[in-house]
C-alpha cells in the first residue's frame, strides 16, 4: 500500500507528491523544515509523536527569519501530523518531515512575490547514528555558518550543505561525525545535533547564541537533567575543553542521545561510554516512548 504525503492541503500518495524542477526551494535551498520522531510503544500498541507543538513553534520562528508566512496555526499543524501518521498506519518508529518552502518557479533569488507551500512526508526510522558503541568524533575543519550568514537558529534547508560537508569529511577521515566551531573558534554543535559535555559531574552545553540550532532534544535533556538534580551550565566552550571532558554526547531528534568516547583521537574519561550519558540516554528513550508519566505531556498519541 502506498504511503501518504500531506501536500498543498491534501493527503496524496507519495508517488504523486512531486515538485517542479524550477521550484525556488530546489534552486536556492529556500526551505525551512522540522524533523519529528514518533516512537512505537509496543506495550500500549501506540505511536507517540514527541514534542510536536514545540517543533511547529520553531518552524514558525524559522519562517519569521526567512520571510515566509506560515500556512497553518500550531494546532492545525499538529492535527495534520497526527492525521498523516494515522493514515500511514505505522507500528514502528517513524520520522515526520514538515517542510515549508518557497514555491515560485523562476530563476532569481528574492523571497518577494514568491508563494509559500507546505508539505509533510513520513518515513520509518530507527537509529540515525549509532547510539550504543560510543562515537569517535573529530573537530571539523569546516566552520558552522554564522548568525549573520545563514542563521543556524532557523532550520533552513540550504544551510544543510554546511552540515553535509562536516559529516561527509568526518566519515571520509575515519570518524563517526564531527563537532563544528564558529568562525571565532567557539564550540557550536555536531553536524546536525547539539552537544553536551560532562565535566566534574555537571552537564555543560553551548550557549543558544553560539551559532547552534536550539534543539528540542537539548531542551529536553536540560529539563531531565535538572529534574535529576544534575547541574547544567550553558556557556562558551573552548575547543580544548572538549579534550578534558569526562564524558560527552550528541543529542537531537535524529541523533537521540549518542554518547561520544573520543574527540580528535583523545579518549574521554576511561574511553568507555560514561555513566551520566547512559543514565540520560535510558531515561530519554523511556520518555519518548511515553513510559514516564511525569513527561507524558510531551508525547502526542496518534491512535485513539
Ligand atoms: C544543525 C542541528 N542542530 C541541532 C539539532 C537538534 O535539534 P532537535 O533536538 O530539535 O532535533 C538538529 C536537528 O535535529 C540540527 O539539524
Amino acid at each position: 500500500m502506498s504511503e501518504f504525503v500531506y501536500m498543498n492541503g491534501e493527503y496524496i500518495e507519495k508517488e504523486k507528491a512531486t515538485i517542479p524542477v524550477m521550484t525556488h526551494a530546489f534552486l536556492y535551498g529556500t526551505s525551512i523544515f522540522e524533523g519529528i520522531r514518533a516512537y512505537y510503544n509496543e506495550e500500549e500498541n501506540q505511536l507517540y509523536a514527541f514534542r510536536v507543538p514545540e517543533h511547529f513553534e520553531r518552524l514558525v520562528k524559522s519562517a519569521r527569519i526567512m520571510h515566509m508566512v506560515p500556512t497553518n496555526t500550531i494546532d492545525e499543524y499538529c492535527e495534520i501530523t497526527k492525521t498523516l501518521l494515522r493514515k500511514n498506519n505505522y507500528r514502528q518508529n517513524t520520522y515526520a518531515r514538515p517542510t515549508h518552502y518557497k514555491a515560485a518557479q523562476r530563476v532569481g533569488t528574492s523571497f518577494l512575490k514568491n508563494p509559500d507551500a507546505f508539505l509533510i512526508f513520513t518515513v520509518p526510522m530507527e537509529d540515525y547514528i549509532d547510539t550504543q558503541k560510543g562515537l569517535k568524533i573529530c573537530v571539523s575543519s569546516w566552520r558552522r555558518t554564522s548568525d549573520n550568514a545563514i542563521p543556524p537558529r532557523a532550520k533552513v534547508g540550504g544551510a544543510y550543505a554546511n552540515c553535509a560537508l562536516v559529516s561527509t569529511d568526518a566519515r571520509l577521515a575515519g570518524f563517526d561525525d564531527a563537532i563544528t566551531l564558529s568562525e571565532d573558534g567557539r564550540v557550536t554543535e555536531g553536524s546536525a545535533m547539539n552537544l553536551f559535555l560532562v565535566m566534574d559531574g555537571k552537564l555543560v552545553t553551548t550557549l543558544a547564541t553560539d551559532n547552534i540550532l536550539q534543539g528540542i532534544t537539548r531542551d529536553t535533556i536540560i529539563k531531565l537533567a535538572r529534574d535529576l538534580d544534575l547541574e547544567v551550565e550553558t556557556r562558551v566552550i573552548d575547543r580544548t575543553e572538549l579534550y578534558l571532558a569526562d564524558e560527552a554526547f550528541f543529542c537531537g531528534t535524529g541523533a537521540q542521545v549518542s554518547p561520544i568516547t573520543s574527540i580528535d583521537s583523545r579518549p574521554l574519561g576511561d574511553g568507555n561510554v560514561g555513566p551520566i550519558s547512559t543514565k540520560l540516554q535510558n531515561l530519554y528513550l523511556d520518555v519518548v516512548k511515553g513510559r514516564v508519566p511525569q513527561y507524558k505531556k510531551w508525547c502526542m498519541p496518534i491512535y485513539d
